[in-house]
């Protein structure tokens, strides 16, 4: 059976097709990002998101098959985001999936966007010692699990509130910077001092979680006082822009850190991967690779263009699947949900 597997991504805001060999060797990688489309409206709009994918999902797979010079004949198998997400942005992709393998005779694949974050931080390494955390940090997710190998997780932490990306995003609109909100942030935060304003840092009693909500409020208060009735000011009124994004985003960091370490030390872990849109953040993956270092962790993070949403990390954990025997009838549905306790 060929090794070529087929990845498609369509659960959020990026409509995507890859093609991967035996799990590793990427062929090609297509992302149509409709970050454009969702920019007047300060966030995802499920209905644009869904159309859009309709638009462009049979040229994103033509242009991935294309650039990987193979034709779906050469294929093992085409592997699809089942879960979690937007679901008539999950239904587009799957649909397309069952049509493909329907019509060329292929096993369908159905793989966990949540997992397969993770998947991609071990990609583009030799091996992964195991056991190993796994932190997913996007503006969906932010969740901390245990990894006894690729395929085997279980949920240790989730936030108790928002995303940390959706955090990064809002903070981003308070301070009038330009939709999606985590590279905006950091790029200023690169001019202003992360020691300027004391932001507070989430510290989870007994059950280890995240929460963030506490941090974006004093970020607001910070702005605009403790008026309720009061309005954010304009951007060219807030004479600390830069000092509160980089403060926000050192508190950020630690809060992520906090948690994630505090777990790590009370366990045998050999590694930590940290995957999804704000594993692209410098400061976090300075400050994560350092002090995992202390602990004799080694932390691992994907190149930025695979922590963001992708299809290669659908592919490439599609192939494990599907040697183990994991495929799906034709019948299968899609989940808003991931399939690991939440
Ligand atoms: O994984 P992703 O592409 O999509 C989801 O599954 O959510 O993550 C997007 C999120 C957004 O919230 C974006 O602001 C954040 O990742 N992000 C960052 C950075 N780059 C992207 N957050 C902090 N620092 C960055 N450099
Ligand atoms: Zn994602």
């Amino acid at each position: 059976m060929s090794d070529l597997i087929l990845g498609i991504e369509s659960s959020c805001d990026e409509t995507a097709a890859a093609v991967v060999e035996a799990g590793r060797n990427i062929r090609s990688s297509i992302v149509h990002s409709q970050v454009a489309e969702h920019a007047p409206f300060g966030g995802v709009v499920p209905e644009i998101a869904g159309r859009s994918h309709l638009e462009q999902i049979v040229p994103v797979i033509d242009r991935a098959l294309a650039e990987a010079g193979v034709a779906l004949d050469d294929l093992g198998a085409i592997a699809v985001t089942q879960r979690p997400g937007l679901i008539g942005s999950l239904l587009v992709g799957l649909s397309t999936a069952k049509a493909l393998a329907w019509s060329r005779d292929l096993p369908l694949v159905g793989v966990d966007h949540i997992e397969a974050h993770l998947y991609a931080a071990t990609m583009e390494v030799a091996a992964i010692e195991f056991p190993c955390l796994g932190l997913v940090v996007s503006g969906g997710h932010t969740a901390l699990y245990d990894l006894t190998s690729i395929t085997e997780l279980r949920l240790i932490a989730t936030t108790l509130d928002d995303a940390a990306g959706e955090a990064f995003d809002k903070v981003a609109h308070m301070l009038g910077l330009s939709y999606p909100g985590g590279p905006s942030v950091a790029r200023l935060a690169d001019e202003g001092d992360p020691r300027a304003i004391a932001f507070p840092r989430y510290r989870s009693k007994g059950e280890p979680g995240f929460s963030f909500s506490g941090l974006k409020t004093a970020v607001l208060y910070h702005l605009r006082g403790q008026d309720a009735l009061a309005r954010t000011p304009a951007p060219e009124d807030i004479p600390d822009r830069a000092d509160v994004a980089a403060s926000f985003q050192e508190a950020a960091v630690d809060a992520l850190l906090h948690t994630t370490l505090e777990v790590a030390r009370s366990g045998e872990y050999r590694t930590v991967l940290v995957s999804g849109g704000v594993a692209c953040n410098r400061r976090l993956r300075e400050k994560t690779a350092l002090r995992a270092d202390e602990l004799g962790l080694r932390a691992v993070f994907p190149s930025p263009a695979y922590c963001t949403d992708n299809a290669v990390m659908i592919a490439g954990l599609g192939y494990h699947h599907l040697r183990a025997g994991r495929t799906l009838e034709l019948d299968a549905d899609a989940y808003p949900h991931s399939a690991l306790a939440q």
